[in-house]
């Protein structure tokens, strides 16, 4: 290390090969050794207690939980990028919680207001534990250091979000998901978090209906190796990439742990509960923060004209979501807007706000406006369109109080998961601090967990290595398929998804969508990669997660066609009401060894929030 180290160099110092994790008794691997009173590996397969496969804040507050709970166990993440640009980064406006209750606000108000917002598809018992943890993350991460804003009294500063009844969502300027990541990091480094960077997940392993571990590929040397753990944390974030170019979210983005739990026979819950954010540049979709709306921004069509008065007067620009997006693309689609097809938008203004207070408050979009637009938002307003931004479903978890699967040894956390939090329409700010609580949850959990359990017996595990193995010799070095096709076909995916599934959604479009799928299906199985080389070999994992985003778009399709209703983010113009008789259920996909995918249904909770019909 130079004398003034890097960042980067800081972060290195927790880097560690796989090698590094195999059980033994000497030398650097005993760093790694489990040393809890359960039976050690002694299979010469790289192990650790604890998995983690993600680092965004769920990953990362679930490894810090996990040490806490009990620092003789390995806790290890494993990421296919740097941490720092994880999803959990392009979370702007802010982190709900309430740790003011001088104005009438109260856990209780919050999770109302989160149920409410995801049009009742909540678990009610689930959102009041959230919101009661959620107060309590807030604190935890100012005493950990998260450099919130401050008011002029010193205290953690909060602005409106949409769907809330009360100021609640705490932020850092218009970069809380950024400076939350960075401060989860420090303080995964500080607790002996190890990581195993430029990392792919594969597949994970259930055997007899135990999690043993997963497979992975390190992106740099091509390496696929099985590693055992006797828990696993997945926190591999959503599947918004399934329309490809017309979202806010990375490029990592691709339902990997879904994907993987699909094939492992675990359910996928509520997969057609996609999230389109009001407010996308209109080039390229990246995210222009809900807080320019929270702090007073308005939208504007081609008549000058504040439109949302016509659709939600009392909330206005500040309703959910999904009622924002929609009344944008309805602007749209009747001819008020600007621009025509992907290029279509309206306007957003925030000029009246003031250099200084933009720059306080909003420095972070004025610079995206820049860099996307070419455009100064103090100036002017800036051309925006509604961007696929998050995925209510996902893995299905079972409890709150665990964040287990079905499967014992396998927890999920953050957007990757599905705890029936967000229903069919998550509120702004509400996914910072899902991340924060059912991260540190699921380590605690997978903690205690791997501190009772033994190994697996890895049979399943060396198999599915074998079989990633041979995949990549069969799909590497063959000129036979075309491989220029897949990058055609994910543009042709988000397209055929934007189109077909995405905001406005009709039995005919969905149904011809399912056929394009089968089509993309076919041609995803003829492309081959030219290129034999493991090294860096990035085409072959762009061809795995497309593999992936396939699955994750029939999942989608299916909860989409079945669902004959509309609800939150889930819009049906053919079914136009909500119907509380037959859909107050959440949609559980699963997938059998063939490749079929069945749908099945599973009760809402209903606790004290009254089943009403959804008025702002
Ligand atoms: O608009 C935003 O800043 C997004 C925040 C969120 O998704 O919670």
């Amino acid at each position: 290390m130079s004398e003034q180290f890097t960042r980067r160099e800081f972060l290195q110092s927790a880097c560690i090969t796989m090698g590094a994790l195999a059980v033994s008794t000497t030398g650097a691997d005993k760093a790694f050794a489990a040393t809890s009173a359960s039976t050690p590996n002694t299979s010469g397969i790289p192990s650790c207690d604890v998995l983690i496969i993600g680092s965004g804040a769920a990953g990362l507050r679930a490894a810090v939980a996990a040490r806490k709970k009990n620092p003789n166990l390995s806790v290890v993440v494993v990421s296919k990028v740097m941490p720092t640009r994880s999803a959990t980064t392009m979370a702007e406006g802010g982190i709900n919680g309430v740790i003011d209750f001088s104005e009438g606000d109260s856990f209780e108000l919050h999770a109302k207001d989160t149920v409410k917002g995801g049009d009742f598809l909540v678990d009610q018992d689930t959102a009041m534990k959230f919101a009661t943890y959620a107060g309590a993350a807030i604190h935890e991460l100012d005493y950990i250091g998260m450099p919130f804003s401050r008011n002029a009294k010193g205290e953690v500063d909060k602005r409106y979000a949409g769907g809330a009844s009360k100021i609640r969502c705490n932020f850092a300027s218009d970069k809380t998901g950024h400076i939350l990541t960075h401060t989860c990091l420090d303080d995964a480094l500080k607790h002996g978090v190890k990581f195993l960077m430029d990392h792919h997940m594969l597949d994970l392993s259930i055997e007899n209906g135990h999690c043993e571990g997963v497979v992975l590929r390190n992106i740099r040397t091509g390496d696929i190796a099985p590693v055992r753990a006797k828990s696993v944390v997945l926190a591999t974030g959503g599947y918004t990439r399934v329309f490809w170019n017309r979202t806010s979210t990375p490029y990592i983005a691709t339902g990997d742990g879904a994907a993987a739990a699909l094939r492992a026979g675990l359910a996928f819950k509520d997969p057609e509960m996609l999230q389109f954010h009001p407010t996308g540049v209109c080039h390229g979709g990246t995210l222009i923060t809900e807080a320019a709306r929270g702090e007073g921004g308005i939208l504007l069509n081609n008549q000058g004209e504040r439109f949302m008065k016509r659709y939600v007067p009392n909330k206005m620009e500040l309703a959910p979501r999904d009622i924002v997006a929609r009344s944008i693309e309805t602007e749209i689609r009747e001819g008020r807007a600007f621009g025509h097809d992907m290029e279509a938008y309206v306007l957003l203004d925030v000029t009246h706000l003031g250099k200084e207070k933009i720059m306080r408050d909003l420095p972070q979009i004025r610079h995206i406006g820049m860099l996307f637009e070419n455009m100064d938002l103090v100036e002017k307003p800036i051309a925006i369109r509604p961007t696929a931004h998050y995925s209510m479903g996902g893995i299905h978890v079972t409890s709150i109080d665990t964040m287990s699967t079905t499967a014992p040894g396998l927890f999920a956390a953050g957007e990757a998961s599905c705890v029936s939090i967000h229903g069919a329409n998550r509120l702004g700010g509400n996914s910072l601090c899902d991340a924060t609580v059912t991260g540190k949850i699921a380590g605690i959990n997978a903690a205690e967990y791997a501190a009772k359990a033994d190994f697996g017996s890895g049979k399943r595990l060396h198999d599915l290595t074998i079989k990633w193995t041979s995949h990549f010799k069969e799909i590497t070095g063959s000129n036979k398929g075309n491989v220029n096709d897949m990058y055609a076909l994910r543009e042709e995916m988000g397209a055929a998804n934007w189109y077909n599934m995405g905001i406005f959604r009709t039995e005919s479009k969905l149904l011809a969508l399912a056929d394009k799928h089968a089509e993309f299906q076919a041609r995803y199985e003829a492309i081959r990669i030219p290129n034999s080389n493991p090294v860096f070999n990035t085409a072959y994992t762009e061809y795995v997660e497309l593999g992936n985003l396939l699955l994750a778009s029939r999942a989608a399709l299916m909860g989409a066609t079945a669902r004959k209703e509309s609800r939150g983010s889930h819009f049906r113009e053919d079914y136009l009401k909500r119907d509380d008789v037959n859909f107050l259920k959440h949609s559980m996909v699963t997938m059998d060894e063939s490749g079929k995918m069945h749908l099945d249904w599973k009760d809402v909770v209903v606790g004290q929030f009254k089943i009403e019909e959804r008025k702002y």
